[in-house]
């Protein structure tokens, strides 16, 4: 099997750092030309250095994923440019907040403005353009905190939760015209967002214990999977969420696998 992204129109939000950054630059590699959205002015000069260095063709705009009247000045000019959009990536994320109790109006607001309804407004641009295509392919960032949270993530976990149920409902509307919705659950990725690699070792063990594959996934690994969702090979599969967490907590106690194995060693 060999899939061949080669010329294909994609968007991927977020794409100035972190896991967005490494899909962006799979997909670039991949011979596709690659717009990234981003926030921060400084990402996307960077992106725009290792573009321009890699001779990877594509575009970066600043545009924040809440501001629709931005996104679709960005979505006019992709078409013009380009005239088509095959795949978008809906990536851009935050994560925060604390206890319910304690937990802000803002936070709760940010999490699910920018996990949630950005997502919304990327799709509400760039639907039209797939429609008249009879061809598109979008692909949201959940998590899996959209299946198991963890303590104080309620911002961050009910917004992920609604990418998930937002997703299927896209997937049934968009089905007549052979566009595929499916999202994704990376597990524990460490990134500037997180910090995972910076804990202490004791808290990254009790962490990677909760895996089956004991070991911090990587940004590469999510970025092929964007790839297979976006190419002709995954034109059956739509609706779904799909999990890239090392089996976390795909067993109740992962780590007595790890126990036995060394005890056979
Ligand atoms: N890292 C993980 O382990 C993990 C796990 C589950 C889900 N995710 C999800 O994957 C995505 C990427 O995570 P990451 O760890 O790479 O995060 P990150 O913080 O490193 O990158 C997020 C990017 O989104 C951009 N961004 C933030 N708000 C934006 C906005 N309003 N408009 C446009 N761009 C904006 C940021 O500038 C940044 O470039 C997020 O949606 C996150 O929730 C990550």
């Amino acid at each position: 099997m060999h899939i061949d992204l080669q010329d294909k129109v994609a968007i991927v939000t977020g794409g100035g750092r972190g896991i967005g950054r490494t899909i962006a630059t799979t997909l670039a590699q991949e011979g596709v030309k690659t717009i990234v959205i981003d926030i921060k002015a400084t990402y996307l000069e960077d992106v725009a250095d290792e573009f321009s260095e890699k001779g990877f063709e594509g575009r970066q705009y600043l545009c924040d994923v809440r501001d629709f009247s931005r996104i679709q000045e960005v979505i006019a000019d992709i078409e013009e440019v380009y005239g088509r959009i095959d795949i978008l990536v809906n990536n851009a994320g935050v994560a925060g907040g604390s206890p319910v109790d304690s937990l802000s109006e803002d936070q709760w607001d940010l999490n699910h403005d920018i996990n949630l309804k950005g997502a919304f407004l990327m799709c509400k641009a760039v639907i039209p353009i797939m429609k008249q295509q009879q061809s598109g392919r979008i692909i949201n960032a959940s998590s899996f905190a959209a299946i198991v949270p963890s303590f104080g993530s309620a911002a961050y976990a009910s917004s992920k939760a609604g990418v998930k149920q937002f997703t299927r409902t896209l997937a049934g509307e968009l089905g007549p015209w052979n566009i595929t919705v499916n999202c994704y659950a990376p597990g524990m990725i460490p990134t500037e967002m997180n910090h995972f690699a910076e804990l202490p070792q004791e808290r990254q063990q009790e962490l990677l214990n909760t895996l089956t594959l004991r070991r911090w996934g990587e940004k590469q690994e999510v970025a092929y999977l964007i790839c297979f969702l976006a190419s002709d090979q995954a034109c059956y599969i739509t609706g779904t969420l799909i999990d890239v967490s090392g089996g976390k907590l795909a067993t109740q106690i992962p780590r007595m696998a790890y126990e036995k194995a060394d005890s056979q060693s």
